[in-house]
């Protein structure tokens, strides 16, 4: 007999060791998935506004990838790596494609995001000889080992007891929180790419194997960089002759309206990292893009990474399903103009909530700040606060309002299925500003530090 919703939540508790939390809290147990929704075993629909952890960007249950998937399944599942398949050869044909064939040769495939970027690690040590990779500290490259001490964000603390040599953090162009005005985005860029530069010098620049970054940061508030930052970083790996490592497990594959986050800004990396998207998840599946200069060196050495799984013939299958739905029906036209219009209600919910301090949008990517202030900025949850204000309204949309969401530490993401329509967020939309009333009603209840500042307002 099948399980009740019920016995599937109790056995959940019972035996899944729970990611990044104590173990043994309830899970709610989901049934199925169409689309931007999912279902619950009460018949419940619930609106997936972070397309899970920013991954089902065609929505569930897509046919065209169920299909192909099944397809797949009929006629092998699996190939190991020395064998060549038609679906490996052409997903990393396709990728290459979309990168730029003119810059972009092969692909390492990885079975997800973390071990994408701890395979880009060993590469960028291998390919220049250096040790040491830069990393941001409001950042997340995954919970292996090597991709966890990259990470910046808290998650990386249990890694880092064991350690993993030469990782150096820096700070992110955070500019809202440091409290720059928007009117000085690019004095903004000027400054934290002069502190880097210093930093670099600090670190011995012929010791920098690689700059690591989320071409926009994702998990920790899409902060989407200040005017020519991403250029800067560009122009100081060109002068150091440091490798640029743009992780794209989150932003890429139409998230922000670029099949490639990276390709917002007038850049090109010398390594790509992907995941999530390529696949929507459906099968897990991620990668290593790597320039036609560092391929070409892979084949006068030999490359020293290496997985059973790369390559994976069912997720292969899924991926190509995937990118040609995304070519095929115009998603990123799609994502620009739903974005455009997700953007206008998230820049009036600023005007309208005294929590909100500052909407962060491209394509459907996108997050709200919340503050306790907006004077001063101080944040709503300071860092590393998991059960505050926040987390309680991220709880509420999903037990009231049925709708799924995700944030951290002081920020409330929107980051929907990129097939979501104006009809659907019209419908949606409202169950946030509603809980964003509720937040404002709390802020009356809330401390507030009265010697809270920027680092800004403190310059000035
Ligand atoms: C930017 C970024 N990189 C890497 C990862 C790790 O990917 P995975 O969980 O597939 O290993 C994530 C996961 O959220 C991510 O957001």
């Amino acid at each position: 007999m099948a399980l009740t919703g019920k016995e599937i939540s109790q056995m959940h508790a019972q035996y899944i060791a729970q990611s990044w939390s104590k173990s043994g809290g309830a899970a709610r147990p989901i049934k199925s998935g169409k689309g931007i929704y999912l279902y619950d075993y009460d018949g419940n629909e619930i609106a997936d506004m972070s397309s899970l952890l920013v991954c089902a960007n065609l929505g569930h249950s897509l046919p065209e990838i169920v299909d192909a998937i099944k397809a797949q399944a009929d006629q092998l599942c699996f190939a190991a790596p020395c064998y060549a398949t038609e679906a490996k050869s052409t997903l990393a044909k396709k990728i290459v494609d979309i990168a730029g064939a003119d810059h972009f040769q092969r692909v390492l495939f990885t079975n997800a995001g973390a071990d994408a970027n701890e395979n880009a690690i060993k590469i960028a040590r291998n390919f220049t000889g250096r040790t040491k990779i830069f990393n941001r500290y409001r950042s997340y490259h995954g919970a292996t080992l090597g991709a966890s001490n990259a990470s910046g964000d808290w998650r990386r603390f249990a890694a880092e007891l064991g350690g993993a040599n030469g990782f150096v953090k820096f700070i992110d162009p955070y500019t809202y929180h440091d409290g720059w005005d928007k009117a000085d985005e690019e004095k903004a860029t000027k400054y934290y790419l002069h502190l880097l530069e210093e930093q670099l010098h600090y670190e011995g620049t012929d010791n920098v194997a690689a700059i690591m970054m989320e071409s926009i940061t994702g998990a920790n508030g899409v902060l989407v960089p200040p005017k020519g930052y991403m250029e800067g970083v560009r122009a100081l790996c060109d002068k150091y002759g440091i490798l640029m490592i743009c992780d794209e497990v989150m932003a890429g594959f139409a998230r922000t309206g670029e099949m490639f986050c990276w390709q917002n800004f007038d850049i090109v990396p010398d390594i790509i990292t992907f995941a999530k998207g390529v696949t929507c998840g459906y099968v897990p599946l991620g990668g290593v893009v790597m320039s036609k200069e560092i391929s070409k060196y892979f084949e006068d050495h030999v490359l020293q990474c290496g997985l059973t799984y790369s390559g994976h013939t069912l997720a292969c299958a899924a991926g190509n399903a995937a990118v040609d739905y995304y070519l095929d029906h115009n998603i990123c036209d799609h994502v620009k103009e739903v974005g455009a219009y997700l953007a206008e209600w998230e820049d009036k919910m600023v005007e309208k909530h005294a929590c909100v301090g500052e909407a962060r949008h491209i394509g459907l990517f996108s997050a709200f700040e919340l503050v306790k202030d907006k004077e001063t900025r101080e944040p709503l949850d300071f860092y590393g606060c998991p059960n505050a204000l926040k987390a309680q309204a991220i709880a509420k949309l999903e037990n009231e309002y049925n709708v799924h969401t995700y944030g951290r530490e002081n920020t409330l993401s929107i980051c929907p299925p990129l097939i979501i329509t104006k009809e659907q967020l019209d419908e949606i939309l409202p169950k946030f500003d509603e809980v964003l009333t509720w937040i404002d009603e709390q802020l009356a209840t809330v401390e507030k530090d009265p010697n809270y500042t920027t680092a800004m307002a403190i310059v000035k």
